[in-house]
């Protein structure tokens, strides 16, 4: 379907000036966007840059100031007044940056979350009709389960999947309308992200609009038709995404190019062990041998659903160990819960980053030097201008974007959330550090600073097990590299490191199993 060449390209969503700001700091700041029926349109902007809050405002969960203007096809709306049923009712439908799925329900059950269930004639769920329609949608979604799985024993990528088939599952007809998604990918590993793409450009070939947010540059410029760049809340531009490198879309996001300089690998296996791990055994992992050296940066690559998430809750003591030991600096450890692995010396960043690893309802502050609070007291004085200053430090170095301190953490955007939990951890010096994903949904100018700010831990000791989803970043960011397949460790990567051959023997895991 083209146009006439001089026809007005019509809008399916239109906004402008659009303003919102918290506590009188402005997140949004007179901005426009329009979305064209049919495309991929992605949103990108640095941490705390505006893209949730914009969405939220769409999605009628957050309010706009007055005088923006919202405009659906032909049909010109007031923002003011508007809400969750009115959004919804227009055909506008959201995954959030943290999509609200029940994990111990059935993917039938959650799918139907959010539409009225199907009912029969006695006004009863109609559990068959629900399941087939639900077959339905986890086939054209290529989601290989049956609607009874429950949704928790799935993998990360499906669930997105599911989340994403429970906000459009009525749209399938319709023309109008937008399927707006709010860091979709940023979970994924970058086998899976493909596979998720494949799925969104197809939805948009039927016709279908969609809007999304993401922090990986690479994905999309092979999906989006256009791009909308935010920064510190305004709108820096629009732009075609055709003909576009990496490097443009960095600098439109950032204002400046950066050269993303990794930090340099440093030779490591020739120093002490401090930590060995020999025939571990226990959920996925058959039996895992390796040694982590001082002052390491240790990449464990795998498939999603390789085990090493395990791993690291295993020598965190939060996941059961079978079999095997586990010694940490010369003496065998048994962890019998995390306090216990915390008091040894370890720390882990886990990958899902607000649930586990922030207290609610605390301010930035408290967060950031949570577990830390007995090195602020002195003679019995708490040392507030100490943690103060620290706090006010870490923000600096990790390029938190946030009003002040003493906000509660809950009002962080994401990527900001995670820097917040990697500076905890890594002020308190750990003697191992566990890294589950930690740039997962940092922005592009943040993530070296992170890997450099890692690299500075290891020079103070710190001995680093990481698990990164990106091979590229694994490449840059580790000084060796194993690979977990099928429950045991196949290969012993140093360098040079190179990402395509991380991602053939991550692969080969697959072909041979
Ligand atoms: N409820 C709130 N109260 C106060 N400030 C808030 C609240 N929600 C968001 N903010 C602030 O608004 C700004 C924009 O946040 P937003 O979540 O829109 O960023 P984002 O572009 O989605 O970032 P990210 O890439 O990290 O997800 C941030 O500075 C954030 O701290
Ligand atoms: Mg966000």
């Amino acid at each position: 379907m083209t146009a006439p060449a001089d026809a007005p390209v019509t809008s399916v969503l239109r906004v402008s000036h659009l303003s919102k700001a918290y506590n009188g700091v402005l997140a949004l700041d007179d901005v426009d966007l329009d979305v064209r029926p049919g495309e991929v349109h992605a949103l990108l902007g640095g941490n705390g840059s505006g893209k949730s809050t914009l969405i939220k405002v769409l999605a009628g969960v957050v309010d706009a100031e007055d005088g923006a203007a919202l405009e659906l096809g032909d049909d010109r709306l007031d923002l003011g007044g508007w809400n969750s049923d009115k959004a919804y009712d227009a055909g506008l439908r959201f995954v959030h940056q943290q999509p609200a799925v029940f994990l111990d329900l059935s993917i039938a059950e959650n799918i139907a979350f959010g539409t009225p269930f199907p009912k029969n004639r006695a006004g009863k769920i109609d559990w068959k009709a629900l399941n087939r329609r639900t077959a339905e949608l986890l086939a054209l979604f290529q989601v290989d389960a049956d609607p009874s799985t429950l949704l928790g024993a799935l993998r990360a990528a499906d669930r997105t999947r599911v989340a994403i088939i429970r906000a459009v599952q009525d749209r399938e007809d319709a023309t109008s309308g937008v399927l707006v998604l709010d860091e979709p990918t940023a979970a994924l590993p970058a086998s899976e992200v493909e596979h998720l793409l494949d799925s969104l450009r197809r939805y948009a070939a039927a016709g279908q609009t969609i809007l999304y947010v993401s922090h990986r540059l690479d994905e999309v410029l092979s999906v989006a038709d256009r791009v909308t760049v935010l920064r510190d809340g305004r709108k820096v531009a629009t732009v075609d995404a055709e003909g576009l490198t990496e490097g443009d879309l960095v600098e439109l996001i950032v204002g400046r190019p950066i050269d993303r300089m990794f930090p340099e690998p440093t030779d490591a296996p020739d120093r002490e062990v401090a930590l060995t791990v020999s025939g571990l055994r226990g959920g996925p992992l058959k039996d895992v041998s390796f040694a982590l050296h001082q002052g390491e940066v240790l990449g464990l690559a795998g498939l999603l659903g390789s085990g090493r998430s395990e791993l690291l809750r295993m020598l965190f003591g939060a996941y059961p160990v079978s079999a095997g030991t586990i010694t940490l600096g010369g003496r065998e450890v048994r962890f019998a819960g995390p306090s216990e692995a915390m008091s040894a010396g370890v720390a882990y960043v886990p990958e899902e980053r607000q649930a586990d690893a922030l207290f609610q309802g605390q301010s930035v502050r408290a967060n950031m030097t949570a577990g830390a609070a007995s090195s602020y007291f002195s003679k019995l004085l708490f040392r507030h201008d100490d943690e103060k200053r620290d706090s006010a430090d870490a923000i600096r170095r990790f390029l938190i974007r946030v009003g002040t301190d003493t906000q509660p953490v809950e009002t962080l955007s994401g990527g900001n959330a995670q820097k917040v939990v990697l500076a905890r951890w890594l002020r308190r010096r750990p003697t191992v550090l566990l890294l589950d994903e930690p740039t997962q949904g940092v922005d592009i100018a943040a993530r070296a600073e992170i890997y450099a700010l890692v690299r500075e831990a290891t020079r103070q000791g710190t001995s680093v097990l990481l698990v990164a989803s990106d091979p590229e970043e694994m490449a840059h960011a580790c000084d060796r590299v194993i690979v977990l397949r099928n429950g045991r460790i196949t290969a012993d990567v140093r360098p040079p490191i190179e990402a395509h051959r991380l991602t053939e023997l991550v692969n080969l895991a697959e072909k041979a199993s």
